[in-house]
């Protein structure tokens, strides 16, 4: 994980937040890199969910809501971690995280020292609205941007005619005041999640349950993630969220272990016979086309980290490879390998040569490319570094002008995965990297 760290921050992926004040735990900044791949792997989401899909339509709801949504939903009541301190040394704890013979002496597991009873500890955040700090003024941070979908679903039923079963996806921040924030982005306390809601008859909650645990086991796969990184986990009962009937997750093995990465829930009634609860709103779905028949659809959830997925793409990616054997520290090469589909810049343009043209051609070459794909143009220092650079990168796509390129208008293509290298003419190079992106499969 530290490798993944030090090139994330060294290629602007990831900064740590606030770092001239010595950093704020639990949030981190997306640099230049790491705000187009962040995008990218949401425009993939969004496409899968909505584009792929016409049943389902997208929502952006807002981050606050009325507090009597978090009663209804259950967070205010149990959305808590077990909690201890250590009065010696003041570290905290979350009490399922640490050996039980601890918990059960009271024993601090770093210094000895006697720690607390255990309290629950709710991990909403909490603040307030208006100028009156009282209790009448308490407004939460979303702790998941699911509530946003289901108070907006009869809107959406009205507004857009949609029949069950049907499904509303959403991007959003949400925010928990996480006790244990390591692993880089992986457990943070601000977030973004990307949720997609489908609302089913009761009855066939489970048929769903099993066909949206099989489409997102296919997604990653047409990601082109590791499949052998990737693996199922159901919730047993101790597990499962105050909402969820059955829970499964999908699990990535990071580089310190298997790790939840998204999670496909059957969240039953649960939430909209809440809200019909708390709201005093009728949310029975009418079916106009069974005798008006009403009922109160079940939920199938998919859940996925925004910011988790990027730490995944980020490790899943990571390679170093020995690509000679001059006994330096040139022998090796780090590589990212992206999906084309997933990386920050597709095509990056370097001039052999400042002079003699060859800039502004690269130049020219870059500005008939830029309205098609992401691009990059590095014209300092030897070609092989700059190529190492953008490898680092992640760049699937180099293209080289030389002195040949001024007198018959080809270049060079280079393939990131295989360093191999072809003349292509330069009119034909947008059609090319579509061919190739299209036909992409990762080879290591
Ligand atoms: N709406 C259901 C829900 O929020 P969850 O399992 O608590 O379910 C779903 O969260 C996903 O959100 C997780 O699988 C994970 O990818 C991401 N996630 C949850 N907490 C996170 C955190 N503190 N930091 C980063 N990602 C988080």
């Amino acid at each position: 994980m530290e490798k993944i760290t030090s090139l994330a921050k060294r290629r602007g992926f990831v900064y740590q937040s606030s770092e001239i004040y010595g950093g704020q735990n639990g949030a981190w900044d997306y640099g230049p890199l790491g705000v187009e791949l962040k995008n990218r792997i949401a425009g993939a989401w969004w496409k899968e969910m909505t584009r792929l899909h016409d049943n389902i339509v997208g929502l952006d709801a807002a981050i606050l809501m009325h507090p009597r949504t978090w009663e209804a939903s259950g967070h205010v009541e149990n959305f808590t971690d077990p909690l201890v301190d250590c009065k010696k040394c003041k570290s905290r704890f979350r009490a399922d995280q640490i050996p039980q013979e601890n918990l059960a002496a009271k024993k601090c597991p770093d210094c000895g020292g006697e720690l607390t009873d255990t309290r629950k500890f709710n991990l909403m955040f909490k603040t307030h609205i208006g100028p009156a700090e009282d209790t009448a003024s308490i407004i939460y941070l979303r702790p998941e941007t699911a509530q946003g979908i289901y108070v907006n679903y009869k809107n959406i039923i009205q507004s857009n005619r949609m029949k069950i079963p049907f499904g509303i996806a959403q991007i959003g921040k949400a925010f928990r005041n996480e006790i244990v924030t390591k692993n880089f982005i992986f457990r943070t306390c601000e977030f973004e999640q990307m949720e997609m809601q489908y609302f089913v008859k009761p009855g066939t909650d489970e048929e769903w349950f099993s066909e949206w645990r099989k489409q997102r086991w296919a997604y990653y796969e047409k990601l082109g993630v590791k499949m052998d990184h990737l693996r199922w986990h159901q919730h047993g009962p101790d597990e499962l969220a105050h909402y969820a009937k059955d829970a499964y997750d999908i699990e990535y093995l990071f580089p310190m272990g298997w790790r939840e990465l998204e999670g496909v829930h059957n969240r039953t009634d649960y939430d909209l016979g809440r809200h019909t609860q708390f709201s005093g709103k009728d949310l029975q779905y009418i079916d106009q086309d069974n005798n008006n028949e009403r009922y109160i659809p079940y939920i199938i959830e998919t859940s996925a980290g925004l910011t988790r997925s990027l730490l995944m793409v980020f490790c899943d990616a990571y390679d170093e490879e020995k690509v000679a054997d001059k006994g330096n520290e040139d022998d090796w090469r780090t590589v990212l390998r992206f999906h084309p589909d997933l990386a920050p810049v597709t095509v990056a343009i370097l001039p052999l040569m400042k002079k003699d043209g060859l800039a502004e051609l690269a130049q020219d070459i870059r500005s008939e490319l830029k309205e098609d794909y992401a691009t990059d143009y590095d014209q300092a220092g030897a070609i092989g570094r700059r190529y190492r650079r953008q490898d680092e990168a992640g760049t699937p796509f180099c293209v080289t002008v030389d002195y040949q390129s001024k007198e018959d208008g080809t270049v060079t293509l280079r393939f990131r995965d295989s360093m191999e290298q072809v003349r292509v003419p330069k009119a034909e190079l947008a059609s090319r990297i579509r061919q190739e992106i299209k036909a992409y499969k990762r080879i290591k």
